[in-house]
Protein backbone atom coordinates (compact mmCIF):
# COMPACT_ATOMS: atom_id res chain seq x y z
CA UNK A 1 0.00 0.00 0.00
CA UNK A 2 2.73 2.50 1.03
CA UNK A 3 4.78 1.45 -2.47
CA UNK A 4 1.92 2.21 -4.27
CA UNK A 5 1.51 5.43 -2.50
CA UNK A 6 4.82 6.58 -3.21
CA UNK A 7 4.70 5.67 -6.96
CA UNK A 8 1.70 7.81 -7.67
CA UNK A 9 3.55 10.46 -5.67
CA UNK A 10 6.35 10.11 -7.85
CA UNK A 11 3.88 9.79 -10.73
CA UNK A 12 1.64 13.12 -10.25
CA UNK A 13 3.86 14.61 -8.18
CA UNK A 14 6.90 16.07 -10.47
CA UNK A 15 7.44 19.31 -9.75
CA UNK A 16 8.94 22.07 -12.24
CA UNK A 17 8.19 25.09 -13.88
CA UNK A 18 10.19 24.00 -16.78
CA UNK A 19 8.06 25.08 -19.81
CA UNK A 20 7.07 28.56 -20.65
CA UNK A 21 3.40 28.10 -20.62
CA UNK A 22 1.43 31.00 -18.71
CA UNK A 23 -0.14 29.65 -15.50
CA UNK A 24 -3.03 32.19 -14.29
CA UNK A 25 -5.42 32.09 -11.25
CA UNK A 26 -8.88 31.83 -12.02
CA UNK A 27 -11.08 34.50 -11.49
CA UNK A 28 -12.65 32.36 -8.35
CA UNK A 29 -9.77 31.87 -7.03
CA UNK A 30 -9.67 33.95 -3.55
CA UNK A 31 -6.88 35.61 -2.11
CA UNK A 32 -6.83 36.79 1.34
CA UNK A 33 -4.21 38.25 3.96
CA UNK A 34 -4.37 37.25 7.92
CA UNK A 35 -3.64 38.35 11.28
CA UNK A 36 -4.79 37.06 14.82
CA UNK A 37 -6.26 39.05 17.95
CA UNK A 38 -3.42 38.29 20.04
CA UNK A 39 -0.60 39.29 17.75
CA UNK A 40 -2.33 42.61 16.29
CA UNK A 41 -4.90 44.13 18.65
CA UNK A 42 -3.36 45.21 21.66
CA UNK A 43 -5.84 47.10 23.94
CA UNK A 44 -5.40 43.95 26.82
CA UNK A 45 -7.33 45.35 29.28
CA UNK A 46 -9.59 47.90 27.62
CA UNK A 47 -13.37 47.91 27.33
CA UNK A 48 -13.82 44.87 29.42
CA UNK A 49 -11.12 42.37 28.17
CA UNK A 50 -9.35 40.51 30.56
CA UNK A 51 -6.58 38.48 30.92
CA UNK A 52 -5.84 35.48 28.63
CA UNK A 53 -2.92 33.19 28.70
CA UNK A 54 -0.42 34.91 26.54
CA UNK A 55 -1.45 38.45 28.55
CA UNK A 56 -0.42 36.21 32.08
CA UNK A 57 2.98 34.39 30.55
CA UNK A 58 4.78 37.85 28.70
CA UNK A 59 3.69 39.50 32.18
CA UNK A 60 5.56 37.16 34.23
CA UNK A 61 8.36 36.35 32.11
CA UNK A 62 8.99 39.25 30.21
CA UNK A 63 12.74 37.84 29.44
CA UNK A 64 11.48 35.25 27.19
CA UNK A 65 10.53 37.58 24.74
CA UNK A 66 13.17 38.24 22.31
CA UNK A 67 12.95 42.29 21.95
CA UNK A 68 10.63 42.06 25.06
CA UNK A 69 7.26 43.78 23.12
CA UNK A 70 4.38 41.73 24.07
CA UNK A 71 1.15 41.96 22.88
CA UNK A 72 -0.22 44.63 25.50
CA UNK A 73 -0.48 47.16 22.75
CA UNK A 74 0.88 45.19 19.35
CA UNK A 75 -0.20 46.74 16.37
CA UNK A 76 -2.75 48.68 17.96
CA UNK A 77 -5.26 47.07 15.47
CA UNK A 78 -8.24 47.42 18.58
CA UNK A 79 -8.23 51.25 17.33
CA UNK A 80 -6.81 51.55 14.09
CA UNK A 81 -8.85 48.76 12.63
CA UNK A 82 -10.43 51.37 9.99
CA UNK A 83 -7.12 51.84 8.55
CA UNK A 84 -6.16 47.84 8.52
CA UNK A 85 -9.69 47.56 6.41
CA UNK A 86 -8.12 50.42 4.25
CA UNK A 87 -4.94 47.71 3.64
CA UNK A 88 -7.11 45.29 3.00
CA UNK A 89 -8.83 47.61 0.09
CA UNK A 90 -5.28 48.75 -1.43
CA UNK A 91 -4.00 44.84 -1.68
CA UNK A 92 -7.59 44.26 -3.55
CA UNK A 93 -8.14 40.91 -1.36
CA UNK A 94 -11.34 38.93 -1.32
CA UNK A 95 -11.47 38.13 2.69
CA UNK A 96 -9.47 39.18 5.62
CA UNK A 97 -9.03 36.31 7.90
CA UNK A 98 -8.92 37.67 11.84
CA UNK A 99 -9.41 35.79 15.29
CA UNK A 100 -11.49 36.76 17.82
CA UNK A 101 -10.38 37.40 21.29
CA UNK A 102 -12.44 34.83 23.48
CA UNK A 103 -11.60 36.76 26.91
CA UNK A 104 -12.60 40.36 24.72
CA UNK A 105 -16.22 38.59 24.33
CA UNK A 106 -16.51 36.92 27.39
CA UNK A 107 -14.49 38.14 29.85
CA UNK A 108 -15.08 35.03 32.81
CA UNK A 109 -14.62 32.58 29.74
CA UNK A 110 -17.56 31.51 30.55
CA UNK A 111 -20.96 32.54 28.30
CA UNK A 112 -22.63 33.63 31.76
CA UNK A 113 -21.06 37.46 30.80
CA UNK A 114 -20.78 39.06 27.45
CA UNK A 115 -18.82 41.76 27.30
CA UNK A 116 -21.08 43.84 24.93
CA UNK A 117 -17.91 46.85 24.16
CA UNK A 118 -15.86 43.13 23.00
CA UNK A 119 -19.23 42.33 20.66
CA UNK A 120 -19.31 45.74 19.27
CA UNK A 121 -15.79 46.20 17.97
CA UNK A 122 -15.61 43.15 16.36
CA UNK A 123 -19.44 44.27 14.90
CA UNK A 124 -17.40 47.34 14.17
CA UNK A 125 -14.78 45.45 11.96
CA UNK A 126 -17.35 43.07 10.41
CA UNK A 127 -19.32 46.08 9.04
CA UNK A 128 -16.25 48.07 7.48
CA UNK A 129 -15.19 45.06 5.98
CA UNK A 130 -18.53 44.29 4.21
CA UNK A 131 -18.71 47.57 3.23
CA UNK A 132 -15.68 47.33 1.36
CA UNK A 133 -16.89 43.70 -0.11
CA UNK A 134 -14.43 42.13 1.96
CA UNK A 135 -15.56 38.94 3.04
CA UNK A 136 -14.42 38.19 6.75
CA UNK A 137 -13.04 34.78 7.72
CA UNK A 138 -13.14 34.38 11.42
CA UNK A 139 -10.75 32.07 13.24
CA UNK A 140 -12.38 31.30 16.88
CA UNK A 141 -9.60 30.07 18.65
CA UNK A 142 -5.91 31.12 17.83
CA UNK A 143 -4.07 30.63 20.80
CA UNK A 144 -5.43 32.79 23.10
CA UNK A 145 -7.52 30.80 26.05
CA UNK A 146 -8.50 32.62 28.86
CA UNK A 147 -6.76 32.92 32.12
CA UNK A 148 -9.48 31.60 34.17
CA UNK A 149 -9.78 28.33 31.84
CA UNK A 150 -6.46 27.54 32.02
CA UNK A 151 -6.55 27.79 36.12
CA UNK A 152 -9.38 25.33 35.27
CA UNK A 153 -6.94 22.81 32.99
CA UNK A 154 -7.42 25.14 30.04
CA UNK A 155 -7.40 22.24 27.09
CA UNK A 156 -6.22 19.39 29.41
CA UNK A 157 -9.08 19.36 30.95
CA UNK A 158 -12.54 17.95 28.74
CA UNK A 159 -15.33 20.51 29.57
CA UNK A 160 -13.02 22.93 27.53
CA UNK A 161 -15.27 21.41 24.90
CA UNK A 162 -18.04 22.68 26.74
CA UNK A 163 -16.45 25.74 27.07
CA UNK A 164 -15.63 25.85 23.25
CA UNK A 165 -19.14 25.28 22.30
CA UNK A 166 -20.33 27.57 24.60
CA UNK A 167 -18.20 30.49 23.38
CA UNK A 168 -18.53 29.84 20.06
CA UNK A 169 -22.26 29.64 20.10
CA UNK A 170 -22.21 33.29 21.41
CA UNK A 171 -20.15 34.49 18.66
CA UNK A 172 -22.38 32.62 15.98
CA UNK A 173 -25.38 33.81 17.50
CA UNK A 174 -23.79 37.23 17.23
CA UNK A 175 -22.35 37.14 13.95
CA UNK A 176 -23.27 34.12 11.39
CA UNK A 177 -25.43 36.45 9.61
CA UNK A 178 -22.78 38.09 8.26
CA UNK A 179 -19.46 36.21 8.23
CA UNK A 180 -19.54 33.25 5.64
CA UNK A 181 -16.08 31.88 6.59
CA UNK A 182 -15.08 30.16 9.92
CA UNK A 183 -12.14 28.26 11.30
CA UNK A 184 -12.71 26.86 14.57
CA UNK A 185 -9.44 26.74 15.79
CA UNK A 186 -6.12 27.51 14.66
CA UNK A 187 -2.70 24.86 14.60
CA UNK A 188 -3.71 22.00 17.30
CA UNK A 189 -0.31 20.97 17.56
CA UNK A 190 0.97 24.27 18.79
CA UNK A 191 -1.70 24.53 21.19
CA UNK A 192 -0.55 21.02 22.34
CA UNK A 193 2.76 20.20 21.94
CA UNK A 194 3.54 23.97 22.78
CA UNK A 195 1.83 24.25 25.79
CA UNK A 196 1.30 21.11 27.16
CA UNK A 197 4.35 18.67 26.06
CA UNK A 198 7.71 20.89 25.63
CA UNK A 199 7.25 24.35 28.00
CA UNK A 200 7.67 26.54 25.07
CA UNK A 201 4.35 28.33 24.83
CA UNK A 202 2.30 29.26 28.02
CA UNK A 203 0.69 27.62 29.64
CA UNK A 204 4.14 25.91 29.75
CA UNK A 205 2.80 22.56 31.13
CA UNK A 206 5.64 20.56 31.45
CA UNK A 207 3.60 16.87 31.00
CA UNK A 208 6.17 14.91 28.19
CA UNK A 209 4.06 12.29 26.29
CA UNK A 210 0.87 12.68 28.20
CA UNK A 211 -0.36 16.20 28.27
CA UNK A 212 -0.30 16.92 24.43
CA UNK A 213 -2.34 14.03 23.85
CA UNK A 214 -5.17 14.93 26.07
CA UNK A 215 -5.10 18.28 24.95
CA UNK A 216 -5.00 17.03 21.14
CA UNK A 217 -8.19 15.14 21.89
CA UNK A 218 -10.00 17.76 23.68
CA UNK A 219 -8.97 20.26 20.88
CA UNK A 220 -10.13 17.86 18.04
CA UNK A 221 -13.96 17.09 19.75
CA UNK A 222 -14.02 20.74 20.24
CA UNK A 223 -13.01 21.89 17.09
CA UNK A 224 -15.82 19.01 15.85
CA UNK A 225 -18.42 20.07 18.20
CA UNK A 226 -18.33 23.67 16.93
CA UNK A 227 -18.55 22.33 13.44
CA UNK A 228 -21.77 19.92 14.58
CA UNK A 229 -22.99 23.75 16.10
CA UNK A 230 -23.20 25.85 12.85
CA UNK A 231 -24.28 22.88 10.47
CA UNK A 232 -27.27 21.91 13.01
CA UNK A 233 -28.36 25.80 14.03
CA UNK A 234 -26.83 28.02 11.48
CA UNK A 235 -25.55 26.41 8.22
CA UNK A 236 -29.26 26.34 6.52
CA UNK A 237 -30.02 30.03 7.36
CA UNK A 238 -26.76 31.13 6.56
CA UNK A 239 -24.80 29.19 3.98
CA UNK A 240 -21.72 29.38 5.56
CA UNK A 241 -18.25 27.43 5.67
CA UNK A 242 -16.39 25.92 8.54
CA UNK A 243 -13.13 24.61 8.41
CA UNK A 244 -10.20 24.21 10.53
CA UNK A 245 -6.50 25.60 10.00
CA UNK A 246 -3.53 22.80 10.74
CA UNK A 247 0.29 23.24 10.53
CA UNK A 248 0.94 22.04 7.64
CA UNK A 249 4.85 22.09 6.54
CA UNK A 250 6.50 19.43 4.12
CA UNK A 251 8.42 16.63 5.83
CA UNK A 252 10.38 14.58 3.83
CA UNK A 253 13.84 12.35 4.02
CA UNK A 254 17.08 13.44 4.92
CA UNK A 255 18.16 10.87 1.98
CA UNK A 256 17.49 7.32 0.36
CA UNK A 257 18.21 5.29 3.51
CA UNK A 258 15.35 3.23 3.99
CA UNK A 259 15.24 3.86 7.56
CA UNK A 260 14.67 8.05 6.62
CA UNK A 261 12.16 7.45 4.41
CA UNK A 262 10.52 5.09 6.69
CA UNK A 263 10.79 7.18 9.84
CA UNK A 264 9.52 10.37 7.42
CA UNK A 265 6.31 8.41 6.69
CA UNK A 266 5.71 7.87 10.68
CA UNK A 267 6.32 11.40 11.36
CA UNK A 268 4.09 12.63 8.58
CA UNK A 269 1.22 10.56 9.99
CA UNK A 270 2.51 12.23 13.97
CA UNK A 271 2.10 15.68 12.55
CA UNK A 272 -0.28 15.55 9.98
CA UNK A 273 -2.09 12.55 9.81
CA UNK A 274 -3.39 12.83 13.51
CA UNK A 275 -4.94 15.50 12.51
CA UNK A 276 -6.25 15.27 8.96
CA UNK A 277 -7.12 11.69 9.38
CA UNK A 278 -9.75 11.83 12.10
CA UNK A 279 -11.46 14.42 9.60
CA UNK A 280 -10.79 13.39 6.32
CA UNK A 281 -9.81 9.67 6.11
CA UNK A 282 -12.52 6.78 5.48
CA UNK A 283 -11.91 4.77 8.24
CA UNK A 284 -11.35 7.79 10.34
CA UNK A 285 -10.28 8.01 13.90
CA UNK A 286 -6.13 8.75 14.77
CA UNK A 287 -3.64 6.95 12.16
CA UNK A 288 -3.38 3.33 12.99
CA UNK A 289 0.70 3.95 13.40
CA UNK A 290 0.56 6.86 15.79
CA UNK A 291 -1.70 4.53 17.98
CA UNK A 292 -0.07 1.55 17.79
CA UNK A 293 3.32 3.02 18.26
CA UNK A 294 2.16 5.27 21.39
CA UNK A 295 0.18 2.37 22.72
CA UNK A 296 3.29 -0.27 22.51
CA UNK A 297 5.53 2.60 23.85
CA UNK A 298 3.36 2.91 26.66
CA UNK A 299 3.14 -0.51 27.83
CA UNK A 300 6.92 -0.93 28.02
CA UNK A 301 6.84 2.06 30.29
CA UNK A 302 4.64 0.44 32.51
CA UNK A 303 1.38 2.19 32.12
CA UNK A 304 -1.73 0.68 32.14
CA UNK A 305 -3.49 2.03 28.51
CA UNK A 306 -1.83 4.15 26.35
CA UNK A 307 -1.05 7.61 27.03
CA UNK A 308 -2.83 8.64 23.38
CA UNK A 309 -6.48 8.70 24.56
CA UNK A 310 -8.79 6.84 22.36
CA UNK A 311 -11.33 7.86 20.34
CA UNK A 312 -14.86 5.80 20.75
CA UNK A 313 -17.01 4.75 18.25
CA UNK A 314 -19.21 7.72 18.77
CA UNK A 315 -16.58 10.26 18.77
CA UNK A 316 -14.84 9.05 15.31
CA UNK A 317 -18.37 9.77 13.58
CA UNK A 318 -18.31 13.18 15.41
CA UNK A 319 -15.03 14.03 13.57
CA UNK A 320 -14.84 11.94 10.86
CA UNK A 321 -16.50 15.02 7.99
CA UNK A 322 -16.73 17.35 10.27
CA UNK A 323 -14.74 20.52 7.82
CA UNK A 324 -16.35 22.02 4.46
CA UNK A 325 -12.28 22.82 3.79
CA UNK A 326 -9.14 21.85 4.90
CA UNK A 327 -6.87 24.84 5.86
CA UNK A 328 -3.47 24.53 5.53
CA UNK A 329 -0.59 26.79 7.02
CA UNK A 330 2.48 26.01 5.50
CA UNK A 331 5.13 27.89 5.89
CA UNK A 332 8.19 25.48 5.08
CA UNK A 333 9.66 22.10 4.52
CA UNK A 334 12.05 20.16 6.83
CA UNK A 335 14.15 16.84 6.35
CA UNK A 336 13.65 13.71 8.22
CA UNK A 337 15.96 11.30 9.94
CA UNK A 338 16.11 9.17 12.90
CA UNK A 339 17.24 10.54 15.93
CA UNK A 340 20.26 10.04 17.19
CA UNK A 341 19.92 11.54 20.81
CA UNK A 342 18.08 9.82 23.64
CA UNK A 343 15.08 11.68 24.55
CA UNK A 344 13.05 11.74 28.07
CA UNK A 345 10.84 8.67 28.26
CA UNK A 346 8.08 9.35 28.25
CA UNK A 347 7.99 12.15 25.99
CA UNK A 348 6.99 13.18 22.23
CA UNK A 349 9.85 13.20 21.30
CA UNK A 350 10.67 10.02 22.33
CA UNK A 351 7.57 8.66 20.68
CA UNK A 352 8.26 10.50 16.95
CA UNK A 353 11.86 9.25 17.24
CA UNK A 354 13.17 11.81 14.65
CA UNK A 355 15.59 14.81 14.18
CA UNK A 356 14.99 17.92 11.41
CA UNK A 357 17.40 20.04 9.38
CA UNK A 358 17.30 21.92 6.54
CA UNK A 359 19.54 21.89 3.20
CA UNK A 360 22.25 24.09 3.02
CA UNK A 361 21.06 25.69 -0.37
CA UNK A 362 17.82 26.74 1.27
CA UNK A 363 17.16 30.47 1.99
CA UNK A 364 16.75 31.36 5.81
CA UNK A 365 14.52 33.96 6.60
CA UNK A 366 14.53 36.11 10.27
CA UNK A 367 12.89 33.06 11.52
CA UNK A 368 15.05 30.55 12.63
CA UNK A 369 12.67 27.86 11.52
CA UNK A 370 11.93 29.19 8.27
CA UNK A 371 13.52 27.89 5.23
CA UNK A 372 12.20 28.29 1.53
CA UNK A 373 11.57 25.03 -0.21
CA UNK A 374 8.61 26.27 -2.63
CA UNK A 375 8.15 22.88 -3.90
CA UNK A 376 7.00 21.93 -0.33
CA UNK A 377 3.86 23.59 -0.52
CA UNK A 378 3.07 21.49 -4.00
CA UNK A 379 4.29 18.29 -2.06
CA UNK A 380 2.28 18.74 0.59
CA UNK A 381 -1.27 19.61 -1.74
CA UNK A 382 -0.08 16.18 -3.71
CA UNK A 383 0.23 14.16 -0.41
CA UNK A 384 -3.29 15.08 0.80
CA UNK A 385 -4.49 14.85 -2.57
CA UNK A 386 -3.83 11.07 -2.92
CA UNK A 387 -4.22 10.56 0.70
CA UNK A 388 -7.24 12.09 1.42
CA UNK A 389 -8.90 12.11 -2.12
CA UNK A 390 -8.68 15.74 -3.26
CA UNK A 391 -10.34 17.78 -0.24
CA UNK A 392 -11.27 21.42 -0.77
CA UNK A 393 -8.28 23.43 0.42
CA UNK A 394 -7.47 27.06 1.91
CA UNK A 395 -3.89 27.71 2.13
CA UNK A 396 -5.16 29.78 5.45
CA UNK A 397 -1.07 31.36 6.26
CA UNK A 398 2.00 31.40 4.48
CA UNK A 399 4.46 34.33 4.70
CA UNK A 400 8.05 34.69 5.26
CA UNK A 401 9.95 37.07 8.09
CA UNK A 402 12.54 39.68 8.16
CA UNK A 403 13.64 42.84 10.02
CA UNK A 404 12.29 46.05 9.55
CA UNK A 405 12.76 47.71 6.05
CA UNK A 406 9.86 48.23 2.98
CA UNK A 407 12.48 46.85 0.26
CA UNK A 408 11.73 43.25 1.37
CA UNK A 409 12.96 41.28 -1.84
CA UNK A 410 13.09 38.28 -0.12
CA UNK A 411 9.60 38.19 1.29
CA UNK A 412 8.39 39.08 -2.48
CA UNK A 413 10.81 36.55 -3.87
CA UNK A 414 8.99 33.95 -1.72
CA UNK A 415 5.77 34.98 -2.42
CA UNK A 416 6.44 34.69 -6.10
CA UNK A 417 7.97 31.09 -5.83
CA UNK A 418 5.58 29.72 -3.65
CA UNK A 419 3.06 30.66 -6.10
CA UNK A 420 4.53 29.54 -8.63
CA UNK A 421 4.44 26.20 -6.85
CA UNK A 422 0.33 26.93 -6.19
CA UNK A 423 -0.14 27.28 -9.91
CA UNK A 424 1.67 23.91 -10.33
CA UNK A 425 -0.80 22.30 -7.71
CA UNK A 426 -3.90 23.52 -9.20
CA UNK A 427 -2.44 22.39 -12.47
CA UNK A 428 -1.98 18.77 -11.18
CA UNK A 429 -5.81 19.12 -9.81
CA UNK A 430 -5.55 19.94 -6.70
CA UNK A 431 -8.93 21.31 -5.18
CA UNK A 432 -7.49 24.48 -3.74
CA UNK A 433 -9.61 27.52 -2.99
CA UNK A 434 -7.84 30.48 -2.24
CA UNK A 435 -4.42 31.34 -0.69
CA UNK A 436 -4.10 33.80 2.82
CA UNK A 437 -0.92 35.77 2.96
CA UNK A 438 1.02 35.90 6.66
CA UNK A 439 1.02 38.51 7.47
CA UNK A 440 -1.25 41.42 6.68
CA UNK A 441 0.96 43.77 9.28
CA UNK A 442 3.89 43.59 11.38
CA UNK A 443 2.72 42.27 14.38
CA UNK A 444 3.89 40.26 17.54
CA UNK A 445 5.28 37.21 16.67
CA UNK A 446 4.87 35.28 20.06
CA UNK A 447 8.12 34.60 22.18
CA UNK A 448 10.09 36.49 19.26
CA UNK A 449 8.35 39.59 20.08
CA UNK A 450 8.48 42.42 17.10
CA UNK A 451 12.21 41.22 16.23
CA UNK A 452 10.61 38.68 13.10
CA UNK A 453 8.32 40.94 10.92
CA UNK A 454 5.86 38.77 8.69
CA UNK A 455 3.80 41.53 7.81
CA UNK A 456 3.26 42.58 3.57
CA UNK A 457 3.18 46.16 5.57
CA UNK A 458 5.22 47.64 8.01
CA UNK A 459 3.99 48.96 11.47
CA UNK A 460 6.04 51.69 13.44
CA UNK A 461 6.03 49.84 16.76
CA UNK A 462 7.28 53.36 17.73
CA UNK A 463 5.11 55.70 16.47
CA UNK A 464 1.45 56.75 18.47
CA UNK A 465 -0.41 54.97 16.09
CA UNK A 466 1.37 52.56 14.59
CA UNK A 467 1.64 53.65 11.51
CA UNK A 468 1.49 51.20 8.94
CA UNK A 469 3.29 51.51 5.56
CA UNK A 470 3.30 49.24 2.68
CA UNK A 471 6.48 47.20 1.59
CA UNK A 472 7.35 45.51 -1.71
CA UNK A 473 5.98 42.65 -1.27
CA UNK A 474 2.63 44.27 -0.39
CA UNK A 475 3.06 45.87 -3.93
CA UNK A 476 3.36 42.67 -5.52
CA UNK A 477 0.90 40.86 -3.92
CA UNK A 478 -1.36 43.77 -4.93
CA UNK A 479 -0.23 43.11 -8.49
CA UNK A 480 -0.43 39.14 -8.64
CA UNK A 481 -4.20 39.84 -7.41
CA UNK A 482 -5.12 41.98 -9.68
CA UNK A 483 -2.76 40.33 -13.01
CA UNK A 484 -3.68 36.75 -11.49
CA UNK A 485 -0.24 35.75 -12.78
CA UNK A 486 2.97 35.93 -11.38
CA UNK A 487 5.61 38.37 -13.06
CA UNK A 488 9.67 37.39 -11.67
CA UNK A 489 10.75 41.14 -12.84
CA UNK A 490 7.80 43.16 -11.98
CA UNK A 491 8.17 46.48 -9.67
CA UNK A 492 6.48 49.60 -8.65
CA UNK A 493 6.75 52.77 -10.15
CA UNK A 494 6.08 54.41 -6.42
CA UNK A 495 6.27 52.81 -3.23
CA UNK A 496 3.11 54.80 -2.53
CA UNK A 497 -0.17 52.88 -2.20
CA UNK A 498 -3.24 53.42 -3.93
CA UNK A 499 -6.63 51.74 -2.87
CA UNK A 500 -7.25 48.83 -5.25
CA UNK A 501 -9.22 49.32 -8.47
CA UNK A 502 -10.34 45.45 -8.36
CA UNK A 503 -13.80 44.54 -8.82
CA UNK A 504 -14.95 42.22 -5.54
CA UNK A 505 -16.68 39.50 -6.77
CA UNK A 506 -19.65 38.09 -4.48
CA UNK A 507 -18.62 35.71 -1.72
CA UNK A 508 -18.38 31.96 -2.79
CA UNK A 509 -19.28 29.94 0.18
CA UNK A 510 -19.95 26.40 -1.58
CA UNK A 511 -16.24 25.61 -0.53
C1 LIG B 1 0.72 31.00 13.44
C2 LIG B 1 0.90 32.50 13.53
C3 LIG B 1 2.37 32.85 13.49
C4 LIG B 1 2.95 32.34 12.18
C5 LIG B 1 4.42 32.63 11.97
C6 LIG B 1 1.58 30.37 12.37
O1 LIG B 1 1.94 29.11 12.75
O2 LIG B 1 -0.63 30.67 13.24
O3 LIG B 1 0.28 32.96 14.69
O4 LIG B 1 2.59 34.20 13.65
O5 LIG B 1 2.81 30.95 12.16
O6 LIG B 1 5.18 31.98 12.94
Amino acid sequence: MYLLFCLCLSLVGTYGWSDNRQRKFKDDFLFGAATSAYQVEGAWNLDGKTENVWDKYFHQHPEVITDGRNGDVASDSYHQYKRDVELLRELGVDFYRFSISWNRVLPTGFSNIINEKGVQYYDNLINELLKYNIQPMITLFHFDLPQTLQDLGGWANPLSIEWFEQYAHVVFNKYANKVKYWITINQPNDICIDGYENGKWPPAVDSKGIGAYICIKNVMIAHAKVYRLYEKEYKNKYKGSVGIALAVNWLEPLNNKTENVEITEQYREFMLGTFINPIWSKEGDFPRIVKDIIAKKSKEQGFTRSRLPTLNTEEIKLLKGSSDFLGINHYTTSLVSRSKTQHPSPSFNDDVGVQLSKRSEWKMAKSPWLASAPYGIYKVCIHINLKYDYPPIIITEHGWSTGPGLQDDDRANNLREYMKAILLALEDGTNLKGYTAWSLIDNVEWVAGTSERFGLYEVDFDSEEKTRTARLSAHVYKRLIHTRVVEDNWKPKSMKMKISDRKYKEPKVDL
